[in-house]
């Protein structure tokens, strides 16, 4: 290895380091650095969504089928009827959250009962119990569809509203 060879390697790789660096320095002049105002993609339900939109779509019919598939091992529709492993859910739409007379809430739910169950609050439960009430006892990962939400809730309007009309009637779901 004479030292000509040495000298041309020396240069290369000065020569590769320089191209390197030049690059990064224009590419930086170039690029802006700007992070995006919102995050480009969210993690499915990480983001609260306005419920009222799909309540516009909403069909208790579905949703009945969608509470018997999922709802049903756990909870009872029908007034009068036993808890479950959860509280009976009829009348719940528009109530206090967790004060079904006789049911033994999680400190986590209880700590809520200042709330109503409205849509929304409904919506954003069923979408993610776990971080609606940290340490409830409800262990369902939650529902990640707003329609199929919407759905759900509307069938639970039709168990008997505290205070707000019935849409469906009672009888149409299962019990
Ligand atoms: C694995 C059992 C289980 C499943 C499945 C389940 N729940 Fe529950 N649910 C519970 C338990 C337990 C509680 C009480 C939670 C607490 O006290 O922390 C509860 C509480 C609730 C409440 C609050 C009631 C109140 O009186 O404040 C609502 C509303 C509710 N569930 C709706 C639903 C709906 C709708 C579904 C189906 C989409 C569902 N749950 C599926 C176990 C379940």
């Amino acid at each position: 290895m004479d030292s000509t060879f040495l000298n041309k390697a020396a240069f290369a790789a000065l020569l590769s380091f320089g191209a390197v660096f030049l690059s990064w320095t224009v590419a930086q002049g170039v690029i802006p650095h700007t992070e995006p105002l919102h995050p480009t993609f969210s993690v499915p339900d990480t983001e609260k969504i306005a419920i009222a939109p799909y309540m516009a779509q909403a069909n208790a019919i579905r949703g009945a089928d969608l509470a018997q598939q999922i709802c049903s091992s756990c909870h009872a529709f029908v007034e009068g009827a036993s808890d479950g492993v959860g509280p009976n859910l009829s009348g719940v739409s528009g109530r206090h959250i967790a004060s079904a007379k006789g049911y033994a809430y999680s400190a986590a739910l209880s700590g809520q009962n200042a709330h109503i169950w409205s849509d929304q609050a409904l919506s954003d439960w069923l979408s993610s119990p776990a971080r609606f009430a940290a340490g409830t006892k409800m262990s369902l990962m939650g529902i990640s569809s707003p329609a199929q939400r919407a759905d759900i809730i509307a069938y639970l309007h039709s168990l008997g509203d505290s205070g707000l009309p019935s849409s469906v009637s009672p009888q149409q779901g299962p019990s």
